[in-house]
């Protein structure tokens, strides 16, 4: 069975206030696209059709009447309110009758990769235990970081530490299977009040079920938390496009292309576009 799909996009979004003041952080522009465009994009690139999208109870609506019930795009996305900010790991028990014993691939909606996204999809093979995965960064403090020995067997995995034992940030974007959701249940906040993500990854090392996969600087992963990185991230995007003449995160050409949707399905769908240049761009694709 394929896995499910979980796109984590609430929070406060504080540190992009008072943008974040009156629309969520991942409904901000990342150069021409929203930003929740681009998480749902590398679900749908890894083959994902099945997808939870939680959010603030402000926000839902806002996403619902973006993306509506995915079928435009040959994918099915439900919703579910998360009513206050308690951790990565509540995805899990927010979503456990979504999961539904299956495999689940859990993305924040405010990291965006781009690149060949083998890694994902080779990890998805996995679906004894948990793979995560290991990106060099160089500030990994902001992040949650895992230490390799020599033999790349990891040694640690810490949340944010002070000083960072290794360059290897771990993204936001976990494969696990379905027993994710019973340990969810058992842990408990950290002393910043949240459930973390990392405790999770810890309890499935212990257990020796967690893989680890570096992604190599083929790849990149942005962060668009803050307005810098905002920034960052859609002068990447723009700068790509641009030189390309293709469109990245285009939500109707990878369902085309994953054979989510059909030829005239694809022209259904474009056809109730405005004119623009999204539009444009889908049109031209099937030239
Ligand atoms: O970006 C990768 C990092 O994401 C990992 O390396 C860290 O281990 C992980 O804890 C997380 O760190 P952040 O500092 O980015 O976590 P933050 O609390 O900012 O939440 C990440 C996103 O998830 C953010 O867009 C808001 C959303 N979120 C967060 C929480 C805690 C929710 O939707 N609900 C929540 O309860």
């Amino acid at each position: 069975m394929s896995a499910k799909g979980i796109i984590l996009a609430g929070g406060k979004g504080t540190r992009l206030y008072p943008m974040t003041s009156i629309i969520s952080k991942q409904l901000q522009p990342v150069y021409d696209k929203p930003m929740i465009y681009y998480p749902l994009a590398t679900l749908m690139l890894a083959g994902i059709q099945d997808i939870l999208l939680i959010s603030t109870p402000e926000d839902i609506p806002r996403f619902e009447a973006l993306l509506g019930d995915g079928s435009r795009w040959g994918i099915s996305i439900n919703y579910c309110v998360q009513e206050r900010p308690e951790g990565l790991p509540q995805a899990y028990l927010l979503g456990e009758s979504f999961i539904d014993g299956n495999q689940s691939a859990l993305i924040l909606g405010d990291n965006l990769f781009y690149g060949k996204l083998d890694f994902f999809r080779k990890g998805l093979e996995n679906t004894d235990g948990g793979t995560i995965f290991a990106y060099r960064v160089e500030n990994p403090s902001a992040y949650g970081v895992v230490e390799f020995d020599s033999d790349y067997k990891v040694v640690s995995i810490e949340e944010k530490p002070q000083k960072p034992k290794s360059n290897f940030a771990i993204p936001g974007l976990y494969i696990f299977d379905s027993d994710v959701c019973e340990l969810a249940k058992s842990l408990k906040p950290s002393a910043r009040g949240e459930l973390e993500i990392t405790d999770v990854h810890k309890h499935y090392l212990n257990q020796n079920k967690l893989n680890v996969v570096q992604i190599g600087r083929g790849i990149a992963w942005l962060d668009t938390g803050t307005p810098e990185n905002l920034i960052e991230a859609g002068t990447f995007i723009m700068a790509i496009e641009k030189r390309q003449g293709t469109k990245i995160a285009c939500l109707e050409e990878i369902a085309l292309m994953q054979g989510f949707i059909s030829k005239s399905e694809f022209l259904n769908t474009v056809d109730a576009l405005p004119n623009c240049d999204y539009k444009n761009y889908c049109l031209k694709i099937l030239e």
